[in-house]
């Protein structure tokens, strides 16, 4: 039997071991890439090192990162998937490459965590008019034992990552599957079948190329390795657990939820318990971040606000009291306090955050449920209308689940296939924008984008300096080729005078024309020389300072400016609320 916790340190170990250097976990909330909302892989805060940046840390890396996906949240209460899990990963940044990377990956999991080596089964790139068959990989399998036939060829579709843009760095990747149940499926089936005989842990990627803008894929001058393997899987696989729901990780809490559930054992009552801890702990991490973020009707804050309201619709379902909820977050953040020191250091805000929202979404279905009664009054044929439905979801937040329930009660049908055509009619009016930042990849790292992040920099610095605040920090950021976005902790609007006062300030250290300086330090010497930043770390890491004599200076991994002077001129073009507490400002740079 394995813990997560002995999982954690058996791999930062190992690789400590064979010459890396252990990173802390970064935010959950990207650093400045417009394209993804969310860290959704261990990769996404290194993507400037695999574009060659040089790292304080070195060629050699590894790391637990918490990751959130949301794509599959209709899938979470199955037997794999979660909204939140921890990657755990290593990199060479132009260092190792296949064979290395191939052969480590197999001692771990045989001689470390004593998988047996016939329960493997791995996956490689098939080759086609962009890149050769990736038979090198293979030849390492073969050569540490896996037979020819648990060694399977697949296209691009399932054995090739990235670029996530339309160009950038690429490659094939050969993944890692432990063989389930041999009976689940015929014998001509693969890894890339879902009928769950082979349940992928760790993908191992080879950025080799580089795709251009015309399509080509032309090899990478640094040759980088980026690999990933869930935690949460790969314990409930080292275990025999039948789903992740059934680790050390969720014990305690699906504990609690089955003592609250009158009928713990049926199918659908399982299922709905796995979404609420799913949810969450989810919603946990979100709010105790460091970069902490709150529920709101937009991005981020929305993802949040749907996750809780979820979990509290399911809670509803199984008639469990909301006060289930708090305790279910309590029980998470002392299970994770040793590792992720941010959600004890959050834990007030994250439950009095948590009550609100549950409280908020209270209100919203009583509203809702007047609504409903209302509308009962005036429908045909028994059957409620999809506009109808719709409206009471688009105008009071009321879930269609919830009308669908209640008509059930009251005996009354729904037009689910209007209520569909509603929903995407208003969808594609609004969503073209926002499914964008799912999408998830690599940010732009240009010209543009760098001057832009100098310039936020010099916003801090300048907001700080005019609004006399030295509690105020960066609690979000976002930048495209075109502006900045920026997030900062402040409770009230600014003023129009110190808006301008703001932007003179920046534009005075734009004029004053300053070297912008790069140095790398321990975290703790970063601390004492009065640079601003995330602090929270658990490894003696070095990281980079970026200072502006006279002006800031600042933990962050870059790119900038060279010279101020670069950046032109400032303009705020937007001052307003992103949600309580936190003020957004647009910016952009001219010439
Ligand atoms: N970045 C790779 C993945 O997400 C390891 O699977």
């Amino acid at each position: 039997m394995i813990t997560s916790d002995e999982l954690r340190s058996k791999f930062l170990d190992f690789f400590r071991q064979r010459g890396h250097t252990i990173i802390s976990s970064a935010s959950l909330i990207p650093d400045n890439d417009p394209t993804v909302l969310f860290t959704t892989a261990g990769m996404h805060p290194l993507v400037p090192y695999l574009l060659g940046a040089k790292h304080p840390g070195g060629k050699r890396l590894a790391n637990v990162q918490k990751c959130v996906r949301t794509v599959d949240i209709d899938n979470v209460g199955d037997a794999t998937h979660c909204t939140l899990f921890e990657m755990l990963g290593n990199w060479s940044l132009g260092d190792y490459f296949k064979c290395e990377s191939i052969q480590w990956s197999y001692e771990f999991l045989t001689a470390v965590l004593g998988i047996d080596p016939n329960k493997l089964a791995v996956s490689v790139f098939e080759g086609d008019e962009d890149a050769a068959r990736d038979d090198v990989s293979a030849e390492v399998w073969f050569s540490l034992g896996i037979p020819k036939d648990r060694i399977f060829y697949l296209p691009k579709k399932n054995n090739w990552c990235g670029p996530a843009g339309t160009t950038g760095p690429c490659g094939p990747d050969t993944e890692i599957f432990i063989i389930r149940d041999v009976e689940a499926c015929s014998k001509d089936c693969s890894p890339a079948c879902d009928c769950g005989k082979y349940v992928e842990i760790w993908n191992n990627v080879f950025m080799e190329y580089n795709k251009r803008a015309d399509g080509i894929f032309e090899p990478l001058a640094q040759k980088n390795v980026d690999t990933g393997m869930g935690l949460e899987r790969t314990v409930a696989m080292l275990n025999n657990c039948a789903a992740v729901y059934d680790i050390d990780l969720f014990k305690p809490v699906m504990n609690l939820l089955k003592s609250c559930c009158t009928n713990p054992d049926d199918a659908k009552a399982v299922r709905g318990m796995r979404v609420i801890a799913d949810h969450i702990r989810t919603a946990v991490f979100m709010l105790g971040d460091e970069k902490g973020i709150t529920p709101s009707n937009t991005d981020q804050g929305y993802i949040l606000r749907r996750l809780i309201r979820r979990a509290l619709r399911f809670a509803r379902q199984l008639d469990m009291p909301s006060k289930v909820l708090y305790e279910i977050a309590t029980i998470f953040i002392s299970h994770y306090a040793g590792v992720y020191t941010e959600l004890r250091a959050n834990e007030q805000t994250v439950l009095a955050e948590l009550k609100k929202e549950v409280e908020r979404f209270e209100t919203t279905l009583q509203q809702g449920l007047k609504e409903f009664e209302k509308l009962l009054k005036y429908i045909q044929n028994s059957r409620i209308s999809g506009k109808a439905a719709f409206r009471l979801y688009d105008t009071f937040g009321f879930p269609i689940e919830m009308t669908l329930e209640l008509a059930e009660d009251s005996g009354v049908s729904v037009d689910m296939d209007g209520y569909e055509s509603a929903f995407k009619e208003h969808q594609q009016k609004s969503q073209m924008g926002a499914e964008q930042k799912f999408k998830g990849g690599l940010a732009d790292t240009g010209l543009e984008t760098a001057r832009l992040h100098t310039a936020t920099h010099l916003l801090l610095a300048s907001l700080k300096k005019v609004l006399g605040d030295d509690s105020i920090s960066q609690k979000g950021s976002n930048i495209t080729a075109e502006r900045l976005r920026f997030d900062f902790n402040f409770p009230r609007p600014l003023t129009a005078d110190e808006i301008r006062s703001v932007e003179k300030n920046v534009n005075d250290a734009i004029s004053a024309g300053v070297d912008i300086v790069c140095q790398e330090m321990s975290l703790e010497n970063a601390k004492m020389s009065g640079a601003t930043g995330v602090f929270e770390s658990k490894y003696q890491e070095v990281v980079k300072v970026y200072t502006i004599p006279g002006f800031s200076k600042e933990i962050c991994g870059g790119p900038h400016a060279s010279n101020t002077q670069e950046l032109g001129k400032f303009t705020i073009l937007k001052e307003q609320s992103s949600s309580s507490g936190i003020r957004r400002i647009k910016g952009v740079l001219s010439t």
